[in-house]
């Protein structure tokens, strides 16, 4: 099975964009997908696909009932599944209080003389549930903030794909990447699998021969695209709360969008590589096709 979670120290550089349409590129290409959003913020990828209705609702459910193994019911009841086919585990309001939650049931069960690892509770949930006779694909929004959220993401798959800008600022953390990694590593005390460095929010296709050196000192994979500025595109996506695929299949847009969603595709199969799974196009099936035609 394929995992891996969205990561940056740095907010905005489009995690959550990735995330969504990464998730809706691997279901393309006919692999059963699930996307998990854990970021607490009100307007993440749940929101993005319209099955957070539920978020502030105190008693169903949700993620973090189940990261302290206090559930309310069964892992796969947490599951939406989109109008487009795309299964999320949603946010809910109680990620916002994730840290206090940990460290209570931490506290409960040492109690009991048990052990409780804060930031092993999703990798636990996920391995319980059987992800991998389901899925084929697993993906993870996190938050930018530290912090038990993306420890829990990043323990659960124990690998990441990194957005970042081709910019002075993203320069600046694609120089310090390495300890940046090696700093989550000491902090989960476990490797960290980077699957690819993604540029992203590109603004002139030359952007990489600018930072060329800088990428090519980078010992991870970076990935064989680099994702243009999209804005009307993504935006009109997130109004629609829908995918790029959709909101560009439903409205006949420009071709240079179209384009950027076979990059979307590209790098899904760039990222199931790493892991030895081989996608191609012709995975995708036919009517699928037509959408970047
Ligand atoms: N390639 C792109 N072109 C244009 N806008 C983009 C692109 N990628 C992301 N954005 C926009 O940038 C903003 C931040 O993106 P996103 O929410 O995906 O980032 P994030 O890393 O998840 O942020 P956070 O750290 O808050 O979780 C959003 O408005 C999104 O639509
Ligand atoms: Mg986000």
């Amino acid at each position: 099975m394929i995992s891996y979670a969205l990561w940056s120290e740095a907010g905005g550089v489009g995690k959550t964009a990735l995330a969504v349409n990464l998730a809706a590129a691997h279901q393309r290409h006919g692999q059963r997908t699930l996307l998990i959003d854990l970021d607490p913020q009100n307007g993440g990828a749940s929101h993005h696909l319209g099955v957070d209705d539920d978020r502030a609702d105190p008693d169903v459910d949700n993620i973090v009932r189940h990261l302290i193994d206090r559930p309310k019911g069964e892992f796969a009841d947490l599951v939406r599944t989109t109008t487009h086919g795309l299964d999320v585990v949603p946010s809910h309001n109680m990620l916002d209080s994730l840290e206090t939650n940990l460290q209570r049931a931490q506290e409960m069960e040492r109690d009991m003389g048990g052990r409780f690892v804060k930031e092993l509770q999703l990798r636990r949930v996920l391995r319980d549930a059987n992800l991998s006779q389901t899925y084929d694909a697993v993906v993870i929004d996190p938050p930018a903030t530290g912090g038990q959220h993306v420890y829990n993401a990043v323990s659960a798959t124990s690998n990441v794909v990194i957005p970042l800008e081709l910019s002075p600022k993203g320069e600046q953390s694609l120089r310090g990447l390495e300890d940046t990694v090696s700093n989550l590593e000491a902090e989960l005390d476990s490797e960290v699998g980077v699957v690819a460095v993604v540029p992203n929010k590109v603004r002139r296709t030359r952007m990489r021969d600018k930072y060329e050196e800088a990428l090519e000192d980078v010992s991870y994979p970076v990935a064989p695209v680099q994702i243009p500025v999209r804005e009307a595109m993504l935006n009109g996506a997130w109004d629609e709360q829908t995918t790029a695929y959709e909101y560009v299949a439903n409205h006949g847009r420009p071709q240079r969008e179209r384009e950027t969603l076979e990059l979307f595709d590209e790098l899904a199969r760039f990222i199931a590589a790493q892991f030895d799974v081989d996608l191609s196009e012709a995975d995708i099936a036919e009517e699928e096709r037509e959408v970047v035609a």
